[in-house]
């Protein structure tokens, strides 16, 4: 069933009249979302307010590049945000109180001590009420793991409570807030990160931090088509985020080869055709399945990528759970990810990417999925140490931790608890399977490398685990 305060809050006089009447009835905000592929100007048109920092020179140009105006305290007469406002012929405005910026962005990488976080109060309280529905807030800052002191530490991770609780303040209007930790070294990723999440693209993207770094060389820059000439496999694709993702890399230039089950032939062959893409039929719980999709793919010429995407739940208590569901879950959801792994590595292209899916249950445990919350939690280690294995051969290992995604894997969930993951959420809404889905084309993408050893939760900021 879908969601029924999410279809009322699509009627602007459903919500005048809950307005109106006084009902508190959290009608979700319908989230802005891509319509089309990559472009060159993802934010055209749009005004971003920034909070100027060590990062300022990238920080100019991406925004500039991206198709947006900025406006700064005070405007700029000199520096990069001149310069970058030259450029594109767009002036650096001043900010001027009524404004309503779409988004803002506050560069903190430069703090070190806990009173420099007093910027991050001074840059957004004026502001964060006035940024537009659907908007975005990015806290630029530097990772804590690469701190240099105690101090340093404490005040880099600060900034992840802060985007956290302010996630959960704006989401109410589809606002996200994110923080972009930004390894020393890896300045020159930080522009595609930066349009990813600036963008509508990342819709149910919030109250996440992501870490960019230089583990594997930066492809070449591609604003779009980004996966041109690429050839990639995505498991699981005959239904939900896994068709979703074949088709959002086919549309960026992908040619996708469609792995599901023999039983799925008439679904999976579909999206193949539909994609004109490659088809492979295995049950991937079958011990012979790694070596035979090896040769497939290797019949196709090889990869450059490879989406972990099929998933099985198996829901029940530990103690009534019978041996079938534990190793059904096991098997497909981690033992196959890490065996077909191997068997395709000789078939993986150097400068690749993998990208698997794990989940926030593998973060915060359900009652009834001790099975699959242990899968999903073996990804989430996997992922960084394939990332260090894989990267002398400059390939990227990242994942994706979905929270609650409309498709039939949430379906099967009984009404009470699907309507609590709906809500938990800070966007008060699940996800639709294309917004995993193009968080999986950004990881996938050259420019995903910059977030290789990362798992990036599209949970809408559904505030269960870490
Ligand atoms: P889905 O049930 O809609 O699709 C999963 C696909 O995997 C199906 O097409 C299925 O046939 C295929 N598959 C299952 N077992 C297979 C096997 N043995 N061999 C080959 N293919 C097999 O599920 P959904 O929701 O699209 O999930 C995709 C991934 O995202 C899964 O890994 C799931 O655990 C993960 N995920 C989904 C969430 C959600 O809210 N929907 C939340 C967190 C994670």
């Amino acid at each position: 069933m879908g969601d029924f305060l999410l279809a009322l809050g699509r009627r602007p006089g459903a919500r005048r009249v809950v307005k109106q009447l006084g009902v508190p009835l959290p009608l979700p905000v319908p989230l802005a979302r891509a319509d089309g592929p990559w472009a060159e100007r993802p934010l055209d048109g749009q005004s971003i307010y920034v909070a100027p920092g060590p990062l300022d020179a990238v920080v100019a140009t991406t925004l500039g590049a991206a198709g947006a105006t900025v406006s700064l305290a005070g405007g700029a007469t000199s520096g990069p945000f001149a310069a970058a406002a030259a450029a594109w012929g767009r002036p650096v405005a001043d900010v001027t109180a009524g404004d309503r910026p779409h988004a803002v962005v506050v560069d903190l990488t430069g703090a070190v001590d806990p009173a420099d976080l007093r910027v991050a109060y001074d840059a957004l309280h004026p502001v964060v009420r006035s940024v537009r529905g659907c908007g975005r807030v990015v806290v630029l800052a530097r990772p804590a793991e690469t701190a240099t002191s105690a101090r340093i530490a404490a005040t880099r991770h600060a900034l992840d409570g802060f985007v956290r609780s302010l996630a959960k303040e704006v989401g109410a209007r589809g606002v996200t807030a994110n923080l972009v930790a930004v390894d020393e070294g890896a300045e020159d990723r930080v522009e595609a990160t930066l349009r990813f999440f600036m963008s509508a693209r990342s819709a149910f993207v919030t109250g996440q931090r992501v870490r960019v770094r230089a583990l594997v060389p930066a492809g070449p820059p591609r604003q779009v088509r980004p996966l041109d000439g690429q050839t990639v496999l995505v498991t699981g694709a005959a239904r939900g985020i896994g068709a979703a993702t074949a088709r959002a890399l086919a549309r960026e230039g992908a040619r996708v080869l469609v792995l599901d089950r023999p039983e799925d032939d008439a679904p999976a062959s579909k999206v193949a055709h539909e994609l004109r893409g490659g088809l492979i039929l295995a049950d991937l719980a079958h011990p012979d399945a790694p070596a035979d999709v090896a040769r497939a793919v290797a019949s196709h010429g090889g990869v450059d990528a490879i989406i972990h995407n099929a998933g099985v739940t198996r829901d029940r208590t530990l103690a009534n759970m019978d041996e079938a569901r534990w190793d059904t879950v096991l098997r497909v959801n981690l033992g196959v990810v890490v065996e077909l792994t191997s068997a395709l590595s000789p078939h993986l292209r150097d400068g690749g990417r993998i990208v698997c899916l794990a989940s926030i249950a593998g973060l915060a445990g359900n009652v009834g999925q001790t099975n699959y919350a242990a899968s999903k939690a073996g990804i989430l280690a996997y992922v960084p140490a394939l990332a260090a294995e894989l990267a002398p051969r400059g390939i990227g290992v990242s994942g994706v931790a979905p929270g609650f995604i409309e498709t039939r894997l949430t379906a099967a969930i009984p009404l009470a608890t699907r309507e609590a993951g709906r809500r938990l959420a800070a966007l008060g809404q699940g996800g639709q399977p294309e917004d995993v889905a193009e968080v999986i084309v950004y990881l996938a993408s050259p420019a995903g490398g910059a977030s290789s050893g990362e798992v990036l939760r599209v949970c809408g900021g559904a505030f269960l685990g870490r």
